[in-house]
């Protein structure tokens, strides 16, 4: 086998600073700069939902492809499906650097980028560019700008602006970073902003038209978490994902920069996203789709997922520590373990252990 490159480069990159260097990631993802692994595939990991095939349910979580430069590198890497975003409206700077730390010892990250990104035009027009067809599922994550004063007039430009380029379209009002985003979770708020969001959908006429999933934070109590069942089921909404980045901190945590403001992410958050993700599928009954999301780094996490309620997962922060990779080993794993237990595919196993 060969040796991983990023068994050298990594410890080289993770040198640098964090945020420096994922815009060489990016810029070396874009010239097709990083060797590929070799292609993964398994008929055991074939996942079909909302009317589109996925060739594994491993996604590239929003955030690492804000502007949708690289989606299509990513299919490369061994990724079923890639989202990018948070997408708002306007182009916006986010917050000022630093805002991307490190947890070494503990495998996480803490981020308070604050949706930066290049805005929704100029991200659609690059989007329009791409040259092959999709060579995998496109997932859209949709923001507001920080000074806008309608949300649900931001989601619904996001809409109308990247619907047509979408398998499907994420509603995030879970970020930690943008002030008041997360009060869009509570049950009124949400009914007004999912409606109206979905009206959008419906109104661009695209055929099939996109899914529309709701991004929710782990830092949920129980009521919340029904609310937000209750709110998604009644209101057609496609599926979930859970979970987005937390504003708590686990007395586990030693690094130096554990009291950063922001949104943790990577190991750490393992735990309480599947509480959170398992305690979604209860409350839906297992109606809506969920993508699971939060410190997953390896096959055995992915399927723990599988088995609390994800019918997808999605992961970031681990491929800080692990490289680019890491996306073809779980697979491979996950398909291994799939096997072990006897399941034929990826959706008997949604939901066999949930709370
Ligand atoms: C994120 N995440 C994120 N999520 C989102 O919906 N919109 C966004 O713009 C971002 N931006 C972002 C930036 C950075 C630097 C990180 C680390 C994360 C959250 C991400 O998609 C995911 O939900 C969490 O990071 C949990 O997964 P991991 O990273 O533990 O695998």
């Amino acid at each position: 086998m060969m040796p991983d490159l990023f068994t050298i480069i990594g410890p080289l990159l993770r040198s640098i600073d964090p945020e420096t260097a994922h815009g060489l990631a990016i810029s070396a993802l874009r010239a097709g700069l990083i060797p590929r692994p070799a292609a993964y595939r398994d008929a055991i990991l074939q996942t079909t939902l909302w009317g589109r095939d996925f060739v594994n349910p491993v996604g590239l979580a929003a955030g690492f492809d804000k502007n949708g430069e690289v989606a299509d590198a990513m299919f490369g890497f061994g990724f079923g499906f890639t989202e990018i975003g948070s997408v708002t409206p306007r182009p916006q700077a986010g917050n000022s650097k630093p805002r991307l730390f490190r947890l070494v010892g503990e495998r996480g990250v803490i981020n308070r980028m604050g949706f930066n990104n290049d805005g929704a035009e100029i991200i659609a027009a690059r989007l329009a560019d791409r040259k092959s067809p999709a060579a995998g599922i496109l997932g859209i994550n949709l923001g507001m700008n920080k000074d806008s004063t309608d949300a649900a007039a931001d989601y619904e430009f996001g809409v109308r602006a990247l619907a047509r380029y979408a398998d499907y379209i994420v509603v995030n009002v879970s970020s930690p970073n943008t002030p008041g985003l997360r009060a869009l979770q509570g049950r009124e708020p949400l009914v007004a902003l999912l409606s109206a969001v979905a009206g959008a959908v419906a109104e661009t006429g695209l055929e099939p038209r996109p899914a529309l999933l709701l991004k929710v934070a782990p830092d949920l109590t129980d009521e919340d978490i029904q609310d937000i069942a209750d709110v998604a089921v009644s209101q057609g909404i496609d599926g979930l994902i859970a979970t987005n980045t937390t504003i708590a901190r686990p007395e586990s945590l030693v690094s130096e920069c554990r009291d950063e403001a922001g949104g943790l992410s990577g190991k750490p958050l393992f735990g309480p996203s599947t509480v959170v993700l398992s305690k979604l599928y209860a409350a839906t009954g297992g109606r809506l789709p969920i993508i699971g999301v939060g410190g997953i780094s390896s096959g055995a996490d992915a399927y723990a997922k599988i088995r609390a309620g994800a019918s997808l997962v999605q992961l970031y922060s681990a491929m800080v520590y692990d490289g680019p990779g890491l996306a073809v080993r779980i697979n491979r794993d996950l398909a291994a373990l799939l096997r072990r237990d006897g399941f034929a595919s990826v959706a008997e196993a949604v939901g066999v252990e949930h709370i």
